[in-house]
């Protein structure tokens, strides 16, 4: 157990004292290969480097690397909370499903309790409104006296053979690595990723290199997996996008989004609570995946690949990189 933000801190401090340069909010869009460099396109300029680390969470090159095949998104929930029992140490996990988690955090000085758990993939077409529920039953069966201070969700890249993808992005890629698929472990296999990928730039071996080796072809063996990716994408890509809207504007209650009719075309609508409406195209922008409404988180949400859209239509979650299209009528 360890505080990642104080464990970042170490890490920033280390890189700035060897001369190295972190600029924060800075979008990539594309790296292409010039000359005997990569050239890494952002929407604040360019950067050029002889090797490049694509470690954006879920890859944003799709070609070649393919990843879109082989890696979806999973969201799962945390609450934080008080009581006045005494804790436990240690973290914890179960062995059933669902899946649920335990580990004591400070907060402000004090001892408070994490649970966490209650995964889905990204984008399921399910009621999220109750989300948060569950993991409060077990907060309340563990610790009746208990109160809820925080809820917050968050999101993994799930390979389809459960191991990262860490080391070359691509055979045809020289010089371009990949560290994804972190399956909720992401705060530890950062660290072996790191390892690993620093090893090949330096020409070392790394005993790890092989079980993580991106460019394996065990993750798309596991047939159960592959054909659950490929029906969500046959339906998201392309059948549900030829089934009507089956309701029109008026049926959108304040605080609600649904995809309507509107002459003739689907259109992605969000009421807020003052009656105002968001409308836009619910086309994913990165390969076009019918987006599902996050009634919890008010989002735009892709079953195919886990890319997320506020209900204004900004693109908060890769791999899509742009916004969606805004309907103005
Ligand atoms: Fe890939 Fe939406 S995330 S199509």
């Amino acid at each position: 157990m360890f505080n990642p933000r104080k464990y970042l801190k170490g890490l920033v401090n280390k890189i700035l004292g060897n001369h190295g340069e972190i600029y924060e909010e800075t979008k990539a869009f594309t790296i292409k290969s010039e000359d005997d460099e990569y050239v890494v396109y952002t929407d604040k300029g360019k950067i050029k480097a002889k090797y490049v680390v694509i470690a954006t969470h879920y890859p944003i090159i799709n070609a070649p690397g393919f990843y879109f095949l082989k890696m979806y998104q999973e969201t799962s929930y945390v609450i934080g909370i008080e009581t006045k029992h005494k804790l436990f140490e240690g973290m914890y996990i179960n062995a059933e499903n669902p899946t649920v988690s335990l580990r004591v955090a400070k907060d402000d000085g004090k001892d408070i309790v994490l649970i966490g758990g209650m995964n889905h993939r990204v984008g399921a077409k399910i009621d999220l409104g109750d989300a948060y529920k569950e993991l409060e039953k077990v907060a309340k069966d563990m610790y009746p006296d208990c109160k809820v201070l925080y809820k917050w969700c968050t999101q993994d890249c799930i390979t389809l053979d459960k191991i990262p993808y860490v080391g070359e992005y691509s055979s045809i890629m020289k010089n371009v690595y990949v560290a994804t698929g972190y399956k909720k472990w992401g705060m530890t296999t950062s660290n072996v990723s790191a390892n690993i990928i620093t090893d090949k730039i330096l020409e070392k071996e790394n005993k790890y290199e092989n079980l993580y080796k991106s460019t394996r072809l065990r993750p798309i063996k596991n047939r159960w997996e592959l054909g659950e990716m490929i029906k969500e994408t046959a339906n998201s890509l392309i059948i549900n996008k030829f089934k009507d809207a089956k309701e029109n504007l008026l049926d959108v209650k304040k605080g609600e989004g649904k995809i309507v009719e509107i002459e003739d075309e689907k259109v992605g609508v969000y009421k807020d609570e003052e009656g105002n409406l968001y409308k836009i195209k619910p086309i994913c922008t990165h390969l076009g995946c019918e987006l599902s409404w996050n009634n919890l988180e008010k989002t735009w949400d892709c079953p195919c690949h886990g890319s997320r859209f506020d209900y204004k239509g900004n693109q908060i979650y890769d791999p899509a990189i742009e916004n969606l299209e805004i309907k103005l009528e």
